[in-house]
């Protein structure tokens, strides 16, 4: 049977030491990866704001633990389909954080209920014929006005197909162009605000002084990753 999307559950236990070794030739480790997206996010939003924050796909819901750290007044839903990542997730005990598995299919909120939804790495995990349907139901629980962030690897970068050519649970990965990324966005009637490319550089101490230049290369299509901004 085709798969719909990549179960998790095999890897959940041993998640972020099998990423760490994945990405040890760039000089930063997991953690790294996870706390730069909500960083990202702090170029938009106001951290002491209080709002209400889906972290969709949380797997072991490292990412939440930094939108945590950073949105201090937030109230935190992570959603996954692999039951053992969200025993994992359980496990971090992120205060105002709730975790809870889902069919992958009809996300378990009200319409209008969240002011972010946050995604990462998710969507080249679930076939591309179901994005339509998960986008739609991202923009239902959206409040008006709601933003969604959407960080994905770029198939452009070489260095990035490598990567997660050699990644254990890449295997199954079909990575989303950011022109068909765009397409699908649009259709479920999100409106695109940025579409930002990430990580031009290794993380390694002798690039560090380059790092700050980064910023002025979002529109450089080479970038390891990239996310899309929409708002509904
Ligand atoms: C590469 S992991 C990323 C986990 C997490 N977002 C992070 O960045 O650390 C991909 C996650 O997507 C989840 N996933 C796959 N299909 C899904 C679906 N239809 N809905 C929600 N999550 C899904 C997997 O179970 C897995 O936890």
């Amino acid at each position: 049977m085709k798969r719909e999307f990549d179960n998790f559950d095999e890897f959940a236990k041993d998640y972020r030491k099998t990423h760490d070794k994945s990405v040890e030739l760039s000089g930063a480790d997991s953690d790294y990866f996870s706390e730069y997206k909500i960083m990202e996010l702090l170029k938009f939003e106001k951290a002491d704001n209080s709002m209400k924050i889906l972290d969709f796909g949380c797997g072991d819901g490292n990412s939440s633990k930094y939108i945590r750290k950073y949105f201090v007044n937030s109230e935190i839903n992570g959603i996954d389909v692999s039951e053992q990542s969200i025993d994992e997730a359980n496990k971090k005990k992120i205060e105002n954080t709730i975790f809870q598995s889902f069919n992958g299919e009809k996300i378990p909120f009200e319409d209008n209920q969240f002011d972010i939804v946050f995604t990462s790495m998710v969507f080249h995990h679930i076939e591309h014929n179901l994005h339509e349907n998960i986008l739609n139901e991202i923009r239902r629980v959206l409040k008006p006005g709601g933003r969604f962030y959407n960080f994905e690897h770029n198939p452009n970068n070489p260095l990035t197909r490598k990567v997660v050519r050699e990644c254990p649970f890449d295997e199954d990965a079909v990575l989303l162009k950011p022109s068909y990324h765009k397409v699908i966005t649009t259709k479920s009637g999100l409106n695109i605000k940025n579409i930002n490319f990430t990580l031009f550089l290794p993380r390694h101490k002798l690039f560090k002084p380059l790092l700050g230049l980064e910023k002025f290369l979002t529109w450089c299509p080479i970038g390891a990753q990239y996310y899309i901004r929409s708002i509904k």
